[in-house]
């Protein structure tokens, strides 16, 4: 493990920001009713607590994750469902909650799942993308911040389980694909 702190790409007042934007543009497409807030882990867990405390209404929260078979910074695009929704979706507003749309082979696999389930609407906020890099065409309705190909850490997000307590979004110079 690097001990070098990783250099940072997007800090705290940006996110905060940012997140604060996207809360008041989800609640505007929404603006009465219960919203069902699907937190993907781990790496969405500070994202969707900071989304949430700056939304206004009414909102509910779930937790499911995932894993993407494949080892260091890069996924393999087979998805797992590791652990699932405690409750259904049926006629509900659900917005998925991600860290960052990646090859978006991940979130593919989520939306798929989770429009199975019949929710009223489907809609998915990531606070990252990685454009440069997708394999397939997925729809993401909110987007915090468009990136270039470079692996981040930090705010929820891990390498190798570490660094998700960063208070900001961090590059590893040490860290290449
Ligand atoms: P995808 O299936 O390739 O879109 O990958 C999505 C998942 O890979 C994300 O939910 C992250 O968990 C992980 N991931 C992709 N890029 C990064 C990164 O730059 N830093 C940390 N995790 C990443
Ligand atoms: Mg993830």
């Amino acid at each position: 493990m690097s001990t070098a702190q990783p250099a940072v790409l997007i800090d705290q007042e940006e996110l905060a920001a940012r997140i604060a934007d996207l809360a008041r543009e989800i609640r505007q497409d929404s603006p009465s009713g219960q919203l069902h807030f699907i937190c993907v882990l781990k790496g969405a867990f500070l994202f969707l607590g900071d989304l949430i405390r700056a939304m206004e209404g009414h909102v509910t929260i779930d937790f499911m994750a995932c894993s993407s078979y494949g080892a260091g910074t890069t996924s393999s695009g087979e998805v797992r469902l590791s652990k699932d929704l405690d409750s259904g979706l049926e006629g509900r507003d659900v917005i998925i909650v991600e860290d960052i749309v990646d090859t978006g082979l991940t979130l593919h696999y989520l939306q798929e799942i989770l429009l199975a389930r019949s929710p009223r609407s489907l809609r998915t906020a990531c606070l990252l993308s990685k454009p440069s890099r997708r394999k397939i065409d997925v729809t993401v309705d909110y987007v915090g911040f468009t990136i270039e190909d470079r692996f981040v850490v930090g705010y929820g997000l891990d390498y190798d389980e570490q660094y998700r307590n960063l208070p900001y979004i961090g590059v590893l110079a040490s860290v290449t694909e």
